[in-house]
């Protein structure tokens, strides 16, 4: 009965993040169709659903470590997503000439090694006594240290396309 649970607490947990971005996404398109209110609606559920995700993540079990182990597994994660995950997803998207899908999972590959880097750097100095925040590209998810780059290095869109995270 603990292993169904178990098992159900991971379900939850994906279910809930995916209806978080789903909601997110959906908020961004009813603000771009000029409906504000909606987009506080949909903004707002997004953001129950994650605390909904969160609380079942911290229930599952050795999910969570110490900072130092959750960022190792954070790395393992972008190297394993980097090397194994998206080339076959690539492989499918370039067999089915599925351009849009190609680019969008290319891009991602080469951004999650990015992102394994900034790990990497913070293994390294999580005791420094250092002030970085970073930039998000809204179209690749690339991040940039201290300031927003003119264009991005993966995707190429415009500084105004980075969001800042402090
Ligand atoms: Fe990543
Ligand atoms: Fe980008």
């Amino acid at each position: 009965m603990a292993e169904n649970t178990e098992k159900n607490l991971g379900y939850a947990f994906a279910a809930e993040s995916k209806a978080a971005v789903r909601n997110d996404a959906f908020a961004k398109k009813a603000e771009s169709d000029g409906y504000p209110q909606i987009a506080r609606l949909f903004s707002a559920i997004s953001d129950a659903e994650s605390v909904h995700a969160r609380r079942y993540l911290r229930l599952m079990r050795g999910k969570i470590g110490s900072t130092e182990e959750n960022i190792e597994t954070a790395f393992q994660n972008e190297i394993k997503a980097n090397v194994e995950e998206y080339p076959k997803l690539i492989k499918d998207a370039s067999d089915e000439g599925k351009e849009s899908a190609l680019n969008a999972f290319s891009q991602s590959r080469d951004v999650e090694s990015r992102h394994a880097e900034l790990y990497k750097k913070a293994m390294n100095d999580m005791l420094a006594d250092r002030h970085t925040v970073y930039y998000v590209c809204q179209v690749c998810g690339y991040v940039s240290e201290d300031a927003a780059p003119d264009n991005c290095p993966v995707c190429g869109a415009v500084k105004a396309k980075f969001k800042l995270v402090e």
